[in-house]
């Protein structure tokens, strides 16, 4: 995507970020302690959480920022990010730098010449994104992840183990938390990394291909190339397109950008679709 899409996208989906030199001094000096003087390469203005995102120009080579002020309530979940980082290796850029300074923490990762991930039908994309979650379905979850996958449906409190599990699960593959270079998809943005089913991930995965034009069964037909797919039951798969359309509907409530909105709608399409088979 060029900036200038970017900037487009943003317009319509999220809060404008700072730059890189709208942060005090101090904490711009703490990182380039790390990764030495740096100049600001590009703003990247798509995303969610963080207050600057930048890619900067360090003597190293190319680094991509992303940071929140330290009292911000989105800073526990960079952290979470940071913690999680070293478990993810094979699958996310790495993790260069945290810097907690001047009232800032940042996080400063190997930078990833890639484009956001296409979800459309016969997208090559989708064949790199499939390969990385093959390889997250062989990873443990590590101890440093906390937050339980059930905690993400109210719905569910009542039969929660239709979703508990001990896989580790992203939780957020949006397309722009998927960067995909020649020859391989790399994911991001783990803050929101939870324990679960390991079938909740390409599950939740469902509502996102639909939004960009697959039909629900062949959704799910994607869905089911994973191992974990192997042990979801129909009625787990119902309880599930249910429960995320309650979600999506109350994200959409809060947030109606255009992106959210069509998930939303995506996710109905599915739960009805499942209801129509029962
Ligand atoms: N390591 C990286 N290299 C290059 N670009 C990146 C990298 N990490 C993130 N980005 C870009 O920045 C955007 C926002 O990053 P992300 O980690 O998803 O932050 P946010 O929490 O704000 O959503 C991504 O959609 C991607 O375009
Ligand atoms: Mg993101």
């Amino acid at each position: 995507m060029t900036s200038a899409q970017a900037s487009s996208a943003q317009a319509s989906s999220g809060p404008r970020r700072r730059s890189w030199a709208e942060l005090p001094r101090e904490t711009r000096e703490a990182v380039e302690a790390h990764v030495g003087p740096v100049t600001e390469v590009e703003r990247i203005e798509i995303g969610e959480r963080s207050d600057i995102a930048s890619v900067l120009e360090a003597p190293g080579g190319r680094i991509f920022a992303k940071g929140v002020p330290a009292d911000d309530r989105q800073a526990p979940w960079l952290d979470n990010e940071a913690r999680i980082n070293p478990y993810v290796a094979g699958l996310a850029p790495r993790l260069l730098c945290r810097v907690l300074a001047g009232g800032w923490l940042v996080l400063g990762f190997e930078h990833v010449a890639g484009r956001h991930a296409d979800y459309s039908p016969g997208s090559a994309d989708l064949v790199k994104l499939a390969a990385a979650l093959t390889a997250l379905e062989d990873l443990p979850c590590p101890d440093v992840v906390s937050r339980r996958i059930e905690g993400r449906w109210p719905e569910l409190a009542d039969r929660p183990h239709a979703v508990t599990g001990d896989a580790l699960v992203h939780a957020d593959l949006n397309p722009g938390n998927v960067l995909v270079t020649e020859d391989r998809a790399y994911l991001l943005d783990w803050a929101g990394a939870c324990r679960g089913a390991a079938w909740t991930e390409p599950a939740m995965l469902v509502p996102r291909l639909i939004a960009h034009g697959h039909s629900p069964g062949d959704a799910e037909a994607w869905a089911a190339q994973f191992g974990s797919w192997r042990h979801v039951t129909a009625q787990a798969l119902g309880t599930l397109a249910a429960a995320e359309s309650d979600r999506w509907d109350r994200v959409a409530a809060q947030w109606p950008y255009p992106r959210i909105v069509r998930t939303a709608a995506a996710a109905r399409t599915w739960r009805d679709w499942r209801l129509a088979r029962r």
